[in-house]
């Protein structure tokens, strides 16, 4: 019997990360095996991203070089998916640009890849379904997950925030919550088969449950799941600056499990761009709400992202960016370059900076956090932390790669064995991007 053999490509963030996984299970579940060479594939699928344009041109980059493969074995099934194939227009433009593309779907109809699959094997020309809107939440989809440590959960799809600069609300569509019982029961069942972290995922965690008729929050979530046996560690991507509450302070404060790392995109430092940018706070709030987060965690971390060169942001404008991550002390920030999406507002907002100008401030951002990442490093020289080992490093296949409950990265000396586990390390040496440690206990904790 032949073996059929797939392989899923994916850009973007943890949800089109998890969404690959729902996609290899449905694709296992047709008899498919995993394989990590294109050349063996029967099946490729792409699960784009369209947050920056440098994320849809490195698809339609790997289109191009999937052209070949396809010519040599026109059997090859060659899908495209993800929250690029979601825009208008997109779908016409890649069956141009890509005619040996045999089929694209959007984020709402990705459970029918099973019936799409069939379909594309007997169809002459490219089939094509990307529904408008979004439906209710399928539940009970296959997932296969990558093995280990770490699982994903989702627990709200889509966004209502319509920041002006971003396009994901247009190709996630509204948001929706999942029910309690739901990521519970997949959380409990997490736990019994081992994972020490689970990682629970939406574009805004912190207004989950808002369209449930049910009384619960993020913050009740989050005691829930702190209960679930088996499970070490929570995490959560990603939480809106304004919808953080005390509430949800006080809970991670009590809840043993939940990490010390804050992830809390600030988007940019000045009051006029985040007015422009509709993120609903002020960095007078933003700089309070930190405070009450070290107040109440005082070993915290807090990481951000932040976006130079929007529309019309001036030089003040920039400096009080630049002042804001002096005073917020970051561990670590994203920075990303202003990139207009086709159909947000800001992509039509006059006082468009120009590449040259929004690459000298990325510079300048760059070189402020890359010392205050150092600073915070080093801080913890000395110390002796927890750490989750999750596999060999890899700029350093000789040694291990640990990540610490504020998320940063420790690289260890040890034996294989200790994968998975939860031990003790201290922290010898700090660099900008990780710290060095040796274990202290081998024994788990
Ligand atoms: N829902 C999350 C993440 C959204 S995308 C949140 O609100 O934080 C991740 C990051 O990409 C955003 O935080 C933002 O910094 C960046 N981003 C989004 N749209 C962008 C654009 N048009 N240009 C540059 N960066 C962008
Ligand atoms: Fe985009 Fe804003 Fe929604 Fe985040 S909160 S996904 S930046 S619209
Ligand atoms: Fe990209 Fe879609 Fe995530 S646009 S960042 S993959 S939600």
């Amino acid at each position: 019997m032949i073996r059929l053999k797939y392989m899923i490509l994916t850009w973007g963030c943890q949800m089109n990360e998890h969404d690959a996984e729902v996609l290899a299970g449905m694709i296992e579940k047709m008899g498919y095996h995993e394989t990590h060479l294109e050349e063996d594939a029967d099946l490729i699928i792409l699960n784009t991203c369209c947050v920056r344009e440098k994320a849809e041109n490195k698809v339609y980059g790997k289109l191009g070089e999937l052209q070949q493969l396809k010519s040599k074995n026109p059997e090859l099934v060659i899908g495209v998916c993800g929250c690029m194939t979601q825009q208008p227009e997109v779908a016409d433009r890649m069956r141009r640009k890509a005619p040996h593309v045999d089929l694209i779907f959007g984020t709402h109809n990705a459970h029918r890849l099973p019936e799409l699959i069939a379909e594309a094997k007997e169809a002459k020309s490219p089939v094509v379904e990307v529904w408008e809107k979004e439906g209710a939440i399928v539940e009970h989809l296959p997932t296969r997950r990558v093995a280990g440590i770490r699982a994903y959960v989702t627990i709200t799809y889509g966004c209502n925030n319509f920041c002006t600069y971003c396009i994901v609300p247009y190709v996630r569509g509204r948001e929706r919550s999942r029910l309690p019982e739901d990521i519970i029961r997949e959380v409990q069942s997490l736990g019994e088969q081992g994972y020490k972290e689970i990682m629970l995922l939406g574009q805004n965690v912190n207004s989950y449950g808002k369209d449930l008729d049910l009384q619960v929050d993020f913050a009740d979530l989050l005691s829930q799941v702190n209960e679930v046996p088996g499970i070490r560690w929570i995490r959560y991507m990603t939480s809106h600056p304004r919808d953080f509450s005390e509430k949800v302070i006080k809970t991670i404060a009590r809840s043993a499990k939940v990490c010390e790392h804050f992830h809390l995109p600030v988007q940019a430092g000045s009051n006029t761009v985040l007015r422009r940018m509709h993120r609903g706070y002020t960095r007078e709030y933003y700089l309070e709400l930190l405070t009450k987060v070290r107040e109440s965690v005082p070993h915290a971390s807090i990481t951000t992202d932040i976006i130079v060169g929007f529309p019309g942001e001036s030089s003040e404008d920039f400096a009080d960016t630049l002042d804001l991550m002096e005073k917020a002390r970051f561990d670590a920030a994203f920075t990303f370059l202003y990139s207009p999406r086709s159909g947000t507002p800001a992509a039509q907002m006059p006082g468009q900076i120009s590449m040259e100008e929004k690459k000298a401030r990325f510079q300048k951002l760059l070189e402020i956090q890359n010392r205050l990442s150092l600073e915070a490093n080093r801080r913890l020289v000395g110390k002796t932390v927890e750490v989750l080992i999750e596999g060999r490093s890899k700029s350093d296949p000789g040694r291990l790669s640990a990540r610490t409950r504020t998320n940063k990265v420790v690289i260890i000396e040890g034996h294989e064995d200790l994968i998975g586990k939860i031990v003790s390390v201290a922290i010898k040496e700090a660099q900008t991007w990780n710290l060095t440690g040796i274990v202290t206990k081998r024994a788990e904790l």
